[in-house]
């Protein structure tokens, strides 16, 4: 069947099989391969995108079931000149070593700014416990996330833009 998309803003049609994950179709028809294609059982995280507003695994997800969706991948969050603050801080803090897991811990955390810019620590998380690095040990990724929560607080004093 054919499925049309809004990824990263621009329309984008695919024609797929009914087998087919929304990752799959991302990275093999799509040519986005910052979406991360690692256990495909939604245990890992390193897939997410933001799907009509919710995080969620792209390998668990049938494409044609996100026909019509809005998808937000790694890509689509950077400027064309700059780092999305979330990257920048996850460099900062030096919470990137493999990079594997990367594009879904920088693509949840976008999310959680977007939805819960204020969450506590324990709220972090949680918000980030399906996200696995098998890398860092997770303290850098606390502190970048902590950092990119205060530089989105500096950019948005009014709070436009949290919830
Ligand atoms: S590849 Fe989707 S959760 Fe691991
Ligand atoms: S940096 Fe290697 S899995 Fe997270």
């Amino acid at each position: 069947m054919m499925v049309t998309l809004q990824v990263n803003g621009q329309t984008r049609t695919a024609e797929v099989a009914g087998w087919e994950s929304l990752l799959w179709v991302l990275r093999e028809r799509l040519g986005l391969l910052g979406a991360k294609d690692a256990c495909l059982q939604g245990e890992c995280g390193a897939c997410s995108v933001i799907l009509d507003g919710h995080l969620v695994c792209s390998c668990l997800m049938m494409a044609a079931d996100a026909d019509g969706s809005r998808v937000t991948t790694v890509e689509g969050l950077a400027e064309p000149t700059d780092l999305h603050p979330v990257q920048r801080s996850f460099v900062e803090e030096g919470a990137v070593q493999c990079g594997y897991c990367t594009p879904g811990l920088v693509v949840a955390t976008a999310h959680l700014l977007e939805e819960h810019p204020d969450a506590s620590p324990d709220q972090v998380r949680e918000w980030l416990a399906g996200n696995l690095c098998r890398c860092t040990g997770y303290g850098a990724v606390r502190r970048a996330v902590a950092a990119a929560q205060l530089a989105h607080v500096a950019d948005h004093p009014d709070g436009e833009g949290t919830s």
